[in-house]
């Protein structure tokens, strides 16, 4: 195992119903700016159980932060916090409100264009307002880390940055507030928890046997959960529970301690975002099966582990193992109604070309955890996922 700190000062309230406690989470004295995305937060009744619970603070809402968080959004919540002098911002909603807030809180006190902070990644935040999260939507792990990714859709750009400074305080974590989810976000979301694992597990053994059995554990239970979240009738509170805790699990940087990390398949998949819109997780599907089959000499040793105690693989030759593996995972995918090919979202080998122009415009020429994963290789994963 690699040399390591750990230092995760994230508060975590989990709970039905537990929303109520962020009358005393939230400081008595603070100007509490609310951030939501589109319409879900009021639909849901979300929005109207958290402003009972803040009680006479004064507070003020600030709608419309897009799916993918545009930087432009974010700078007109900027000026009106400097403007209206709000102390605290509390997050109501999924993985874009949780970043967009973040990006918020790093660049009001940010002397200079904010968007410096995403050209140097968040290296050069020195300062960030604190906030908390009220989480609606399982996925991203936002709510228990420092990162997050902001689109600038003019310039079809979509940079993620990471601070010290950008740990929420506290993140309310209520299973049932993902009742009212679409069946695509709730598979968004498994998708996402699975592959931020992937990204952290199936690299080169380092003997940190913690690490790898806790990211077994992560991805066996979305493999048993997953398909039946996403097929199920009525939401399942257990089910619900262990979705939220899984996601959130899977990237407060436990797993990720003193082990090598990969991150190139979540590097394409912003391209295709930034390019296509799609969702991230969809971007993910289609890129991590074809990701591990181009790589499976740099991986394989993670890949017979990850065939032999995730998938319980142990017949034929090594080769065939592997093979087994990516094709599970695809079908895991794909059951959850995902499709993990470019062609089923209409997108084709032009596309591919525009997405390593892209790459090779972000510095993202030597991705993975050997930095072996050169425009030439996503170039390969990209066609053979056509
Ligand atoms: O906008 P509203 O109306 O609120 O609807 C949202 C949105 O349309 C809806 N939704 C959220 N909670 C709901 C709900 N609908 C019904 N009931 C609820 N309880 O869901 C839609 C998607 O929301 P969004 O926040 O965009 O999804 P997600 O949580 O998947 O976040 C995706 C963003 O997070 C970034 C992604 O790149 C993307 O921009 N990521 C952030 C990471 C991080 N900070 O660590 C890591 C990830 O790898 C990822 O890159
Ligand atoms: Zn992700």
């Amino acid at each position: 195992m690699n040399n390591f700190e750990f230092h995760n000062p994230t508060r975590i309230v989990f709970g039905k119903g537990r929303a109520a406690e962020l009358a005393k989470l939230v400081p008595v004295d603070a100007k509490v700016l609310i951030l939501v995305g589109g319409s879900s937060a009021e639909k849901t009744g979300t929005l109207s159980e958290v402003r009972l619970a803040l009680g006479d603070r004064m507070t003020g809402t600030l709608s419309g932060i897009e799916p993918n968080p545009e930087f432009d959004t974010c700078m007109l919540a900027v000026q009106r916090v400097r403007q209206e002098g709000f102390d605290f911002l509390l997050a109501v909603g999924g993985g874009s409100v949780i970043d967009a807030t973040k990006f918020i809180a790093a660049a009001v006190p940010f002397d200079g264009d904010p968007w410096e902070i995403l050209l140097k990644s968040g290296r050069n935040v020195g300062s960030a307002m604190p906030f908390g999260v009220m989480l609606t939507l399982p996925a991203t792990g936002s709510e228990m880390n420092n990162g997050g990714v902001i689109t600038r859709r003019s310039l079809a750009a979509k940079l993620s940055f990471r601070s010290r400074h950008l740990f929420p305080q506290f993140s309310v974590l209520d299973p049932t507030k993902t009742y009212t989810l679409p069946r695509q976000q709730l598979a968004n979301g498994v998708v996402d928890a699975f592959v931020h694992t992937v990204e952290q597990y199936l690299t080169y053994p380092v003997n940190a046997p913690v690490q790898d059995r806790f990211a077994e554990a992560l991805l066996q239970t979305l493999i048993e959960i997953g398909p039946r979240l996403t097929a199920a009738e009525e939401p399942d509170y257990d089910d619900r529970a262990s979705l939220m805790w899984v996601a959130t699990m899977a990237l407060n940087g436990v797993i990720g301690a003193g082990v090598p990390q990969d991150w190139s398949t979540h590097m394409i998949g912003h391209e295709l975002t930034a390019l296509h819109n799609l969702d991230h997780a969809v971007t993910l599907a289609i890129v991590l099966p074809a990701m591990l089959s181009e790589r499976r000499n740099q991986k394989r040793e993670k890949l017979l582990q990850y065939a032999t105690r995730v998938w319980h693989l142990e017949h034929g030759t090594e080769e065939q193992r592997i093979d087994a593996a990516i094709d599970h995972t695809r079908s895991f995918f794909e059951k959850m109604g995902i499709p993990t090919r470019l062609g089923a979202y209409k997108l084709n080998q032009g596309d591919v070309n525009k997405v390593i122009d892209l790459l090779e415009k972000h510095s993202m020429t030597q991705l993975g955890e050997r930095r072996e994963v050169t425009l030439e290789v996503s170039r390969h994963v990209l066609e053979s996922a056509l």
